[in-house]
């Protein structure tokens, strides 16, 4: 496993008010990784990116970049840091490419116009260099937002809702971007509503409720250990009851027996096999079926169903 990139240890930020936006949030960030960071509006997301960034002031808590902790040692690690902000907040009568040169400037590089302009390209904006960014549709302002925080090549890179507002093939060139940046060993932090661009990204997902962050892991393993496999068999002529053949499995009869449902398996691909197997005890007891649907379920399933738990058991 690679180095620690980010330490989170215990972080909490209550606003004045007394808004408890974190609460005490645990995480390891290591370098290379690609992390999503999901919740719904108001979890904390952006309080959480705020903290490290040095825009959000923590209540309690400790948080560890590069090594450096950022209370004392702030300096070191900021120039290694990148952000692209939720909000649109940039200098709206600067042309494009003067405000892209102008971060990288402001980290202390020294200016490197071949880059900015390799930067410009990679995201659609070369032909829009001297435009003001004011004169932007709101999709073309958040890529220079994007192209501000690539100036000063960043090694942790925090993505704030990148792809809010932008369109589905903007969107794609997007996640191209990240994955370049991943090829060259950028560490990513984003957040989404997108759950479709989590699962495309990620490595890892992080699911933050109410300031708490109540699962983190592996795309992979947490699709595997939370997600199922739903099928729907058509059945030529209803059944009354189901086939005994059948009982060993989680299967319903629907529709007054006219199709019959299975919901089980646990994302390994044990429920697609389960299923076949279904199949087969159908026509080994005689019974015709004209058609399947299975489904297995997608990152969003698990979000929804795991926020939808949390609020029973808070109700
Ligand atoms: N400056 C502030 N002062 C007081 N409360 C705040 C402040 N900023 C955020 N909050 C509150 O903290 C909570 C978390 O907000 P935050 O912006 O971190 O959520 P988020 O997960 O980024 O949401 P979204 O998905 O809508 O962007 C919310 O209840 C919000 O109202
Ligand atoms: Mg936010």
């Amino acid at each position: 496993m690679s180095e620690p990139i980010l330490e989170l240890d215990g972080l909490s930020k209550v606003y004045p008010g007394g808004l408890k936006a974190l609460d005490d949030v645990n995480l390891t960030i290591r370098k290379g990784e690609i992390f999503a960071l999901l919740g719904p509006n108001g979890a904390g997301k952006t309080t959480l990116i705020g903290a490290v960034c040095g825009l959000v002031r923590p209540t309690s808590g400790t948080i560890r970049a590069f090594g450096h902790d950022l209370a004392t040692d702030w300096r070191k690690a900021r120039a290694r840091i990148g952000l692209v902000p939720q909000e649109l907040s940039t200098d709206m009568f600067e042309p494009v490419q003067r405000a892209v040169a102008y971060s990288r400037g402001l980290f202390g590089l020294a200016p490197d116009p071949v880059r900015i302009e390799e930067i410009l390209r990679s995201l659609s904006l070369w032909d829009k260099k001297d435009e003001r960014i004011m004169a932007l549709s709101g999709g073309m302002k958040r890529r220079v937002l994007i192209a501000k925080a690539l100036a000063h090549e960043p090694d942790l890179l925090f993505l704030d809702e990148p792809t809010a507002g932008v369109d589905v093939e903007l969107r794609k060139g997007m996640w191209a971007i990240i994955d370049q940046m991943r090829a060259k060993g950028v560490t990513v932090i984003l957040t989404t509503h997108y759950i479709e661009e989590a699962e495309e990204m990620a490595d890892r997902v992080g699911i933050i409720r109410k300031g708490q962050l109540i699962m983190v892991d592996e795309k992979e393993a947490m699709m595997a250990r939370l997600g199922r496999t739903e099928a729907h068999i058509s059945l030529a002529s209803p059944l009354t009851e189901l086939p005994p053949a059948l009982g060993q499995y989680p299967v319903e009869l629907e529709e007054g027996g006219a199709s019959l449902c299975y919901r089980g398996g646990d994302g390994t691909g044990r429920g697609k096999a389960e299923v076949a197997d279904i199949t087969k005890a159908l026509i080994a007891s005689g019974i015709d079926y004209t058609g399947i649907d299975v489904r297995e379920s997608s990152l969003e399933d698990i979000f929804v169903s795991l926020l939808g738990e949390e609020d029973e058991q808070a109700a």
